[in-house]
C-alpha cells in the first residue's frame, strides 16, 4: 500500500463579480413544443438596451440523479422579486424544507423569497398523505407560468423534488452573492422516486480524522444528489473516533493520532448527535460502522487487557492491513462488544450498525465464525440490523443481515458465490465493488490522491454497470441498494475528499436513484458535464476528467 502523501489543495475559484440583478422582464413566452425558448428584456425596467435573448431554461429532465419521467410541457415560471415560497400543509419538516430552500435561492437572486402558507402562486411545497405514487421518497414537480409545485406524500420527497428544483436554475443559483438572472424553470411535469431504498457515500473518518464541519459540507453534498445513508467508519487501526463512555480511553487515547503521525481526534456523544440531526435534516440516515475483529489496533492499543498477550500495541500510523484482532477467546472481548454497541445503538436513530468483518487476516477462521456470530447478537439484542462487509457471509448471517460487497473484478468465484449463495437465505445486498464505488481509487495513472490496489476507476468505469446484474447468482430482489465508500489513508481535508468524490460520486448516486431505462453513458456524460460550473458555484474543486464533455464555467 502506498504511504501517506499530503497535497497542496488547490483554491476554489473565487465568485464571479457581484452584481446587482437586473429585473428580468419576460415579453414573449412562445410556446414551442418543448423546447422551450425565454426571451427576456433585461434591463427593460432600468430603461437600457434592446431585449436580448436569454438562454432557454434547462430542459426537464437535465438533472443528476436522471428521472423516472420529464415531460416538458407550457412556458416556463420564473422567480421574481414577488416570488413566495409556500408551505401547503402544517407540516414542521415541509416549512424547514422550505427555509433549507430560501437559504439557496435568497443569496443569489436577491430576492427577499418569504416563507409563507397556502396560495395559488410561487413555488409551493405540498405534502398529501394520499399520493402514494410518490412512496416514501419520491415527488413530482410541476411547472407553468404561476407556480412551481412540488408533490410528495413524504418529507423526504420534498426535499428531494427540491433537490431536482435547485437543479433546474442555472448553477449560479447556488453562489453566495448577488447573481444576474433569469431564474426560469421549464415548463412541465418530473415525476420521480428512487430505484433503490439504500443509497449511500462511506466517509472513512479514521485513517485521518474529519471535523464536524467537514462531515457537515460532505453531508450537503451527498444531499443534493439524493443519497440516503451516510456510513461512518468511526474506527480502525490508526484511530477510534467516537466516544464511548464505558471504555473512555479508545477515544481519548486510540483517537490520539492518524495516517502520517498527525493529531487524529474523536467525535465526543455531543457531535455525533449533531452529524446525526444534520444528515437527518438533509434526509441522510447515519450508518455507523464499529471494525470488528480486525482493524482494531486502536482499541489494543487503548486496553491491555482486549490483547491475548495482554499487552497493549502501540498506536499505529501506517496503512498497512490485516495485523490486528481482538482476543476471540477471551470474556473481555464481549464485555467490551457489548458496551460499545449498546452505546453506539443509543446514539444511532437509525436501522443500521456495521460491524466490519473485513480483512481479519489475524484472526483464526473458526474463531473469525464464533465472533462475528456473537457480535450479530449483540447488535440485535440492541434493537439494529447488522451490516457487515461481505466477509461476514462466511459466518452465519443472520436474518435480514445486510453483506456489503466491495470485491472487484479480480474476485475468487467461490468468493462471490458465497456472497451470492447467502442472498438465497435472506442476505441482503449492498453494492460497493472496489473498481467502480470505491471513490479513493485514482482515476488513471497521474492522480496524485488515492490507491490502486483496485486498478484506475475512471468515472466511465465508476458509472457503467447495473446493480442489478453485478452479482452472478444473487437472489433478484437481494440488492438493497449502492454505496461509494471513501477511504482516507491519502485525504487529509475537504479539497482533497472532494477532488476524488467528484465527479464519480453523483454516478454512485444515480446508479441508486435512477431506473436502469435511464441509463445510459452518453447521455449521462452530458448531464454530468453540465454540472460542472454547479459544483464550481458550490466551491467543489472536481476532477475535470477529460471524458466527460465539461460545460463552460
Ligand atoms: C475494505 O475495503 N477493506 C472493506
Amino acid at each position: 500500500m502506498r504511504l501517506h502523501r499530503t497535497r497542496q489543495s488547490s483554491s476554489v475559484p473565487p465568485p464571479r463579480s457581484v452584481r446587482t440583478p437586473r429585473r428580468a422582464r419576460r415579453i414573449t413566452l412562445p410556446r414551442l413544443l418543448g423546447s422551450l425558448l425565454l426571451v427576456t428584456a433585461a434591463g427593460a425596467a432600468a430603461g437600457s438596451g434592446p431585449a436580448a435573448a436569454a438562454p432557454a431554461p434547462r430542459p426537464l429532465g437535465q438533472v443528476v440523479p436522471a428521472p423516472v419521467e420529464a415531460k416538458p410541457g407550457g412556458s416556463p415560471y420564473a422567480i421574481t422579486a414577488g416570488t413566495r415560497i409556500r408551505v401547503e400543509s402544517e407540516s414542521r419538516e415541509a416549512r424547514r424544507i422550505a427555509d433549507q430552500l430560501a437559504g439557496v435561492l435568497r443569496p443569489s437572486t436577491g430576492y427577499a423569497l418569504p416563507v409563507t402558507g397556502r396560495g395559488s402562486d410561487g413555488i409551493r411545497l405540498r405534502l398529501d398523505p394520499h399520493d402514494d405514487a410518490s412512496g416514501a421518497e419520491g415527488y413530482t414537480l410541476r411547472s407553468n407560468p404561476g407556480s412551481v409545485t412540488i408533490t410528495a406524500r413524504e418529507p423526504a420527497g420534498l426535499f428531494h423534488g427540491v433537490q431536482t428544483l435547485r437543479q433546474l436554475f442555472p448553477a449560479r443559483v447556488e453562489r453566495n452573492s448577488r447573481q444576474e438572472g433569469p431564474w426560469t424553470v421549464a415548463g412541465g411535469t418530473v415525476r420521480d422516486a428512487p430505484r433503490y431504498a439504500y443509497r449511500g457515500a462511506m466517509l472513512d473518518v479514521s485513517r485521518h480524522f474529519f471535523s464536524v464541519a467537514e462531515v457537515k459540507r460532505y453531508i450537503d453534498q451527498l444531499a443534493l444528489y439524493k443519497l440516503n445513508k451516510l456510513h461512518l467508519h468511526l474506527s480502525d487501526d490508526q484511530g477510534w473516533r467516537i466516544a464511548i463512555d464505558s471504555w473512555p480511553r479508545l477515544a481519548t487515547y486510540g483517537g490520539r493520532t492518524e495516517v502520517g503521525g498527525g493529531p487524529g481526534g474523536y467525535y465526543t456523544k455531543a457531535d455525533y448527535r449533531e452529524i446525526v440531526r444534520y444528515a437527518a435534516s438533509r434526509y441522510l440516515e447515519v450508518v455507523p460502522e464499529i471494525d470488528l475483529p480486525g482493524h482494531t489496533n486502536a482499541a489494543l492499543a487503548s486496553y491491555a487487557e482486549l490483547n491475548c498477550d495482554g499487552v497493549a500495541p502501540p498506536l499505529y500510523t501506517g496503512t498497512n492491513v490485516g495485523f490486528s484482532s481482538l482476543c476471540v477467546p477471551k470474556a473481555v472481548t464481549y464485555d467490551f462488544v457489548d458496551d460499545v454497541i449498546r452505546e453506539l445503538a443509543a446514539l444511532t436513530p437509525g436501522t443500521y450498525l456495521h460491524i466490519g468483518g473485513d480483512e481479519a487476516h489475524s484472526t483464526a477462521h473458526d474463531d473469525y465464525v464464533a465472533f462475528m456470530n456473537k457480535a450479530q447478537a449483540v447488535v440485535g439484542r440492541y434493537g439494529k440490523t447488522v451490516i457487515g462487509w461481505h466477509q461476514l457471509t462466511g459466518a452465519t448471517p443472520v436474518g435480514g443481515t445486510v453483506a456489503q460487497y466491495w470485491g472487484y473484478d479480480r474476485t475468487g468465484a467461490d468468493e462471490r458465490k458465497q456472497v451470492a449463495d447467502a442472498t438465497a437465505r435472506g442476505t441482503k445486498l449492498v453494492l460497493s465493488p472496489a473498481d467502480r464505488g470505491y471513490l479513493d481509487m485514482k482515476y488513471d495513472k497521474d492522480t496524485e490522491l488515492g490507491l490502486s490496489w483496485a486498478g484506475y476507476v475512471s468515472v466511465r468505469r465508476s458509472y457503467d454497470w447495473d446493480p442489478a446484474a453485478y452479482l452472478d447468482g444473487a437472489r433478484p430482489g437481494s440488492v438493497l441498494g449502492v454505496e461509494a465508500p471513501l477511504w482516507s489513508e491519502t485525504l487529509t481535508n475537504s479539497a482533497e475528499i472532494e477532488q476524488m468524490a467528484f465527479p464519480r460520486l453523483p454516478g454512485i448516486a444515480e446508479l441508486g436513484w435512477s431506473p436502469a431505462s435511464t441509463h445510459d453513458w452518453d447521455a449521462y456524460k452530458a448531464r454530468l458535464g453540465a454540472q460542472g460550473p454547479r459544483l464550481s458555484a458550490l466551491g467543489i474543486d472536481y476532477y475535470r476528467a477529460p471524458e466527460v464533455p465539461w460545460a463552460a464555467e
